[in-house]
């Protein structure tokens, strides 16, 4: 098996504050994750870990078989994957849909978006045909509706080719029916482009799709399996 993420007794925080506890994870490649747990459980936290965002204080930690205790893996690692966080900021200037999309390429530099070629232009459209939103490339991305902007974001995340995917918390402001389209577009994507995709999700629903789930508590991982499941979906 080769394995996605590997965390081996990692410990991470805020300063002083300690949030993930000696935290030991193996997520094969190409698996569908869940994560679910309470407010304040760290499950931001350890996305941003694997993302390479957050340092560790502790432990061995590798994302796709680069290690994340040095800065230079950390960087590597954030341009190779898809992350989208849970707060999503208001662009502060005009910016159009393809654009936006054009930025995941790389990153967030703006200044990159003048340098971006013929190949870029076409994954980003490529992401955004997949995502189902490419009647919006010529939008101003602030100008598009919650459920809209989710798809691009997504487009987004897609455009690198990620062969990992963390998406945290991607459907809260959605109603209900844009929720469940959301995912099942995600689990689509998921199954035909192959990646490893990590959700963060309260969504009841899409916890009996994914291939593990997991409970986050004080920092820690407790996979649930078997009983534990089927009691979580008569819930
Ligand atoms: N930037 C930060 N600086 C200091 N403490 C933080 C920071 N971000 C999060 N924390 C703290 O770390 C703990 C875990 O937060 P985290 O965001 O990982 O939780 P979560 O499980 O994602 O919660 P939620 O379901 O509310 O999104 C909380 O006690 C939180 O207050
Ligand atoms: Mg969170």
């Amino acid at each position: 098996m080769n394995a996605a993420v590997l965390l081996e007794r990692v410990s991470a925080g805020y300063g002083k504050t300690t949030v993930l506890d000696q935290l030991d994870v193996i997520i094969a490649e190409h698996s569908f994750v869940i994560v679910t747990g309470s407010n304040g459980s760290g499950k931001s936290t350890l996305l941003k870990v694997i993302c390479g965002v957050l340092a560790i204080h502790d432990g061995e930690a590798r994302v796709l078989d680069i290690s994340l205790t040095n800065p230079n893996g950390r960087r590597s690692v954030r341009r190779n994957i898809g992350y989208v966080s849970q707060i999503q900021h208001e662009p502060k200037i005009a910016l159009t849909v393809i654009e936006s999309v054009l930025l995941g390429r790389w990153g967030s530099s703006f200044s990159w978006l003048k340098r971006s070629n013929e190949q870029d232009m076409e994954k980003a459209e490529d992401a955004l045909r997949l995502t189902g939103a490419l009647d919006l490339a010529s939008r101003d991305i602030r100008s598009l509706s919650g459920g809209q902007r989710q798809k691009v974001t997504l487009a987004r995340a897609l455009a690198r080719s990620p062969s990992l995917l963390l998406m945290d918390e991607p459907t809260t402001y959605l109603d209900p029916e844009a929720k469940s389209d959301f995912m099942h577009l995600i689990r689509r994507l998921h199954e035909s482009l192959q990646f490893t995709a990590i959700i963060v999700t309260h969504e009841p629903i899409e916890r009996k799709r994914s291939d593990r789930l997991f409970s986050m508590r004080q920092g820690k991982l407790f996979e649930l399996t078997g009983e534990q499941r089927s009691h979580l979906w008569d819930r």
